[in-house]
């Protein structure tokens, strides 16, 4: 089958972005636009949203502020069309197909739903055992090679690739099968409990949003957990900071590890140098961000757009597969 280079990621519109969104994905997908052009789907998976209680009030703003997030962050509609999960429809009817050939054992098997349904034992829906076929169907609509995640994605992209290979051996060859795409800040923690990922769905002393203004930062990043620093083993809260610092900034980065190795790291050091890097690295978006929000009109314009573009695409697959399966 031709695999030609195509790219395709979403996020869902549960609330600003964080650290671990960006250094996880979104910084990835803004390299992969420049890298392959044209040929990059990012995608603000609404549908998903509503999968988790919600307040359908907020469902729109919520949408338009990840738009925000994802141009602010550097996504230009010029290279990558940017659109929304629910406008274009292709996404439920190929879910629909590709429910019939998933086995309702491998969703079972899926950490992610074991772990929501442990959280909201009272809100156990069939949206949220199901999530992960909405997902694969994200993908392979557009016949995507590439998507760029975070660590916790990677068990959803390997069901995708099981789908997929159902697929093609059931009804004829029809999809590629997708490969994830990881980064150095593939998993970033929780500041509070830095066992956990940072998460939208957590507190939120525990993640530092992209728009954070300074002085949040700074006290966020100053009650972050850490070890005491003498035992020349950074501990997962001290690591975490250190992974962040990493990306930015990692000849600093190799200098605080160094003295963490030597048992002489100072914590309070790496938080205020980290805080000061991470305002200066992220005035810019602040900035960006601020000047999109005062044009809703030329952002819902652009993501129209990039819904036209994302539509043409996933008309013809979809059409492909239901041919496939005797429809048409
Ligand atoms: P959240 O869990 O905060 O609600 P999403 O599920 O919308 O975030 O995730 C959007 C993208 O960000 C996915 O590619 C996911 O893998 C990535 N991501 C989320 N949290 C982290 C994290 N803590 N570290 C690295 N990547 C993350
Ligand atoms: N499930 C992903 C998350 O929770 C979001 C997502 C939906 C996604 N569809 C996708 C990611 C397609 C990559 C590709 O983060």
């Amino acid at each position: 089958m031709k695999k030609d280079t195509r790219i395709l990621s979403g996020i869902q519109p549960t609330g600003k972005l964080h650290l671990g969104n960006y250094l996880g994905a979104l910084k990835n997908w803004v390299a992969l636009q420049d890298e392959f052009p044209q040929v990059c789907y990012y995608c603000i998976v609404d549908l998903h949203a509503v999968t988790a209680p919600y307040e359908p009030k907020e469902l729109k703003q919520r949408v338009f502020d990840t738009a925000l997030d994802f141009l602010a962050a550097g996504l230009d509609p010029d290279k990558a069309a940017i659109f929304i999960q629910s406008q274009v429809t292709e996404h439920s009817e190929l879910m629909w197909l590709l429910n019939t050939i998933t086995p309702i054992g491998s969703l079972e098997r899926m950490t992610q739903y074991k772990d929501k349904k442990k959280r909201h034992a009272d809100h156990i829906n069939a949206g949220l055992l199901n999530y992960p076929i909405l997902m694969a169907a994200d993908i392979l609509l557009y016949r995507a090679t590439m998507v760029p995640v975070g660590e916790d994605q990677v068990q959803h992209l390997e069901l995708t690739r099981e789908i997929a290979r159902k697929f093609n051996y059931t009804f004829g060859d029809t999809f590629p099968e997708p490969e994830p795409r990881l980064t150095r800040g593939a998993r970033i923690m929780s500041l509070t409990a830095p066992e956990n990922k940072m998460s939208k769905s957590d507190m939120e002393r525990s993640y530092i949003t992209l728009d954070e203004e300074p002085e949040s930062i700074k006290s966020k990043l100053k009650k972050a957990v850490t070890d005491a620093g003498t035992s020349g083993d950074l501990g997962p809260g001290g690591q975490n900071l250190l992974t962040i610092l990493e990306v930015i900034d990692p000849e600093a980065a190799k200098n605080f590890e160094n003295d963490a190795k030597a048992g002489q790291i100072r914590y309070a050091d790496l938080k205020s140098y980290l805080a000061d890097k991470l305002t200066e690295y992220f005035g810019p978006f602040r900035e960006r961000r601020q000047e999109l929000a005062s044009k809703p009109d030329a952002v819902w314009e652009l993501l129209l757009d990039g819904t036209q573009q994302a539509r043409r695409i996933a008309s013809a697959t979809l059409r492909d597969a239901k041919k496939k399966m005797g429809f048409i």
